[in-house]
């Protein structure tokens, strides 16, 4: 299944079995918005704690904060996004119908555009005789459009002008200070967020990959820029490999796999920020488990990078049918340019004294797109197949993220099978698992539900189990069987979630 057919499928499973859909839907939905419906709010969470886990885990000084959506335009006029951020534009002469130009471009070309200046655009555009996809009218030239939401916020004399935060990260900055104060004035000091971003996209697509209000998980580290040729941990990764796209290669289109020492020494990059890589690429590999194949970092030409960024890779899964490697995260040397800009424009100084050196703090940032990620991870795992003589669909999620970590089913509804299935929901209950309990349908049926929404084992309660206390544990991926006792089921199940093989934890049952 591929193309506009496997997203389909995938709008398709999420509205029925309730992982997403348009908001605001009874009322005509507006394009680019989303809801979390109840699996998909578990997935999300899941993800999300997993990413906390991780990156906020790397360091003692990391913590995560929670900052407001809505501030004041001065904080956009220090970090530069009133002047710059903008996207590239072009209207209809004929219908006034606006599009994203590099979009409307690579739609046309299949290639990617995003960076190219405004008159390089409007030459392709014209070289090509490209049109509006509405009315096929002719375009006028390339111009810009400030993606922020502006607000009036208050009334009358006090009202002040607002916007919609397009990026969590400057509620970091605008923190930074206070929180160096109450962190004991220590470096690298770093400040996580997981919150909502709004940018005003002119052509929201591809389900929740563009939109207008998502989610962002990004980390702020604050760190002495002369330390960024070093990382103390650095030895711990010098010989782990990298799945890098240089620039140089965008010709040849290879990926090279080095090691973090040789992308410092052969790619010039600072071992502060390829730890970072590091870091980044085993949370794709070894935590979710993604096939490193469908994993790299693709480095950003100084036309492509974002304005207030020195390096930028982004990282990039391989999502074949949105036509191969989609961006879903990115690794920022943002330097001082932020925390510079909030002392010019608040007047307020960003400087510190440690050891009586004083310097305004450099920062990387790591930053994830909840939504993007969460997609990836739908364009993933489905997969439709025979088995026997019957179609199975089948979400195959990281055992880690699946929504739920497992279904109970009473084989059938007598003779003490209900009581036994819900003191086993009870037990993995109390034991911090998200499980749930179904007895209606055949066994087989039960398995294919659990299965078309990503659950990752089924524990069946049967007839044995009243007499030896132990359950079947079915793996939604290789559909084999083990027997379990029930007392061990938490351990079994935990080792199970977090990737060992079935046949590791018990014998396949003959089926
Ligand atoms: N703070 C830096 C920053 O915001 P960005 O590259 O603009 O950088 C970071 O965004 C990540 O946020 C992207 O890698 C992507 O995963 C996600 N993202 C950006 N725009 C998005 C949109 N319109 N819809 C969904 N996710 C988006």
């Amino acid at each position: 299944m591929e193309g506009k057919d496997r997203t389909e499928a995938i709008l398709d499973i999420a509205k029925r079995r309730g992982f997403f859909w348009q908001n605001s839907l009874i009322h005509g939905a507006m394009a680019g918005f989303y809801d979390y419906a109840h699996l998909g709010c578990l997935l999300k969470n899941k993800w999300q704690n997993l990413w906390e886990d991780f990156f906020v885990g790397m360091d003692d000084n990391f913590y995560e904060i929670s900052v407001c959506h809505i501030m004041p335009e001065h904080v956009f006029k220090a970090s530069g996004h009133l002047a710059s951020f903008v996207d590239p534009v072009v209207r209809c002469r004929k219908c006034g119908n606006t599009e994203r130009a590099d979009h409307i471009i690579e739609d046309n070309l299949k290639e990617n555009f995003e960076g190219a200046s405004l008159e390089k655009m409007t030459e392709i555009i014209k070289e090509h005789n490209i049109r509006c996809p509405k009315c096929k009218g002719p375009l006028e030239e390339t111009g810009i459009l400030n993606m922020m939401f502006p607000l009036n916020v208050g009334t009358g004399e006090e009202v002040r002008k607002g916007y919609l935060s397009p990026e969590t990260a400057q509620g970091a900055y605008i923190n930074f200070k206070l929180e160096f104060e109450c962190l004991r004035r220590k470096l690298p000091m770093g400040l996580a967020i997981i919150g909502k971003a709004y940018r005003n996209e002119i052509s929201p697509r591809n389900v929740l990959i563009r939109m207008r209000e998502f989610t962002q998980a990004e980390l702020q580290i604050f760190f002495d820029p002369d330390a960024i040729t070093e990382h103390p941990k650095f030895h711990e990764v010098e010989d782990y490999v990298l799945r890098v796209f240089p620039a140089k290669n965008r010709e040849s289109r290879k990926i090279d796999e080095i090691t973090c020492k040789d992308v410092v020494k052969v790619l010039g990059m600072p071992k502060f920020y390829v730890y970072h890589m590091a870091k980044i690429q085993q949370f794709y590999l070894d935590v979710l488990k993604l096939p490193k194949e469908l994993f790299r970092f693709r480095q950003l030409t100084d036309e492509e990078k974002a304005f207030y960024n020195k390096y930028h890779w982004d990282i990039e899964l391989s999502l074949e049918s949105l036509g191969g490697f989609k961006e879903v995260a990115g690794l920022h040397y943002r330097t001082d340019h932020d925390l510079a800009g909030h002392q010019k424009v608040s007047g307020e100084s960003m400087e510190i004294n440690i050891d009586g050196k004083k310097f305004i703090p450099h920062v990387l940032e790591l930053s994830f797109g909840v939504d993007r990620n969460i997609y990836a991870l739908f364009e993933l795992a489905l997969a439709e197949e025979q088995v026997k003589e019957e179609e199975r669909t089948v979400m195959r999620f990281p055992r880690i993220v699946s929504p739920l970590d497992a279904g109970i089913f009473p084989l059938v509804n007598k003779d003490g099978l209900q009581e036994k299935a819900r003191e086993i929901q009870n037990l993995l209950k109390d034991r911090g698992f998200v499980v749930f309990y179904d007895e209606s349908g055949s066994i087989g049926r039960r398995y294919r539900r659990i299965d078309e929404i990503g659950v990752a084992a089924g524990i069946t309660v049967d007839y044995d189990s009243l007499q030896h206390n132990d359950v079947t544990l079915r793996d939604r991926d290789s559909m084999k069987q083990i027997r379990v006792k029930i007392q061990d089921l938490p351990e079994v199940l935990k080792k199970f979630l977090n990737g060992e093989d079935l046949g590791e934890l018990g014998k396949p049952l003959k089926q």
